[in-house]
């Protein structure tokens, strides 16, 4: 099993101490850190920009994952790569030359990933599949934090799953939406090896101690230790 990386995403994090937050998921072992990107266009929300990011790239050494919900990602890419991003993932709904940007990534030297929305097919990877280093299958609607795990999308990372491995392939699969320690197992097992967090991991009392509890409940640690997660 390839490893598992454990994401924090900022968003539901407390943006006037976004440093101390950041340090304090860091410390706990979180393997990168997911950074939401949008727009008010593409999703009704408005959130950061490349100042952001590069704010967080001086407090912080893991890897920064940007995710773009925004109508226009390629106008932005070297922007984001340039603040700091180590990782850009674009959806799959709203580029028109989705192998020329994920190239267009890989050159800034950053790692692609492409995203689906629940309600999106993964008939739209099969040509773009070898093309990309991950793909972000969202387990919510993007836009907010804090919102119900859909529960459809278990067996559609487990399609992922097989269709990237009876192809020989190597990419990995992100999930991101409503995930915590109560559903980060069955998202292991059905495929899934980063697991995006924001509201399990910042709305908790202690950040720290919830990348914790998602990293025993996703590597089944949690079952033999069963207090430590709930
Ligand atoms: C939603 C974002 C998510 C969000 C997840 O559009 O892409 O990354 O921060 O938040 P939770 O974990 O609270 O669902
Ligand atoms: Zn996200």
């Amino acid at each position: 099993m390839s490893e598992i990386k454990i994401a924090p995403s900022i968003l539901s994090a407390d943006f006037a101490r976004l440093g101390d937050e950041v340090q304090r998921v860091e410390a706990a072992g979180a393997d990168m850190l997911h950074v939401d990107v949008m727009d008010g266009h593409y999703v009704p929300n408005l959130t950061i920009g490349p100042p952001v990011v590069a704010a967080l790239r001086k407090v912080t050494r893991l890897p920064l994952d940007v995710h773009l919900m925004m109508t226009n990602p390629d106008a932005f890419l070297r922007d984001f790569r340039d603040a700091g991003a180590d990782s850009i993932s674009v959806h799959v709904e709203v580029v028109p030359h989705l192998h020329r940007t994920l190239d267009a990534i890989r050159s800034l030297g950053a790692r692609p990933g492409v995203v689906l929305n629940p309600g999106t097919s993964l008939a739209l990877l099969d040509e773009i599949l070898p093309f990309t280093d991950f793909v972000l299958v969202m387990t919510v609607n993007p836009g907010f934090g804090g919102q119900r795990f859909i529960e459809a999308c278990l067996p559609k990372v487990a399609r992922l799953q097989r269709m990237i491995a009876s192809r020989g392939l190597e990419v990995a699969i992100e999930v991101d939406g409503g995930i915590g320690p109560r559903n980060a197992r069955a998202l292991v097992e059905h495929g899934a090896r980063w697991i995006v967090a924001g509201s399990s991991i910042f709305g908790a009392p202690d950040p720290g101690l919830s990348v914790k509890e998602l990293r025993a409940a996703a590597t089944g640690a949690a079952q033999a230790a069963p207090s430590s997660a709930s």
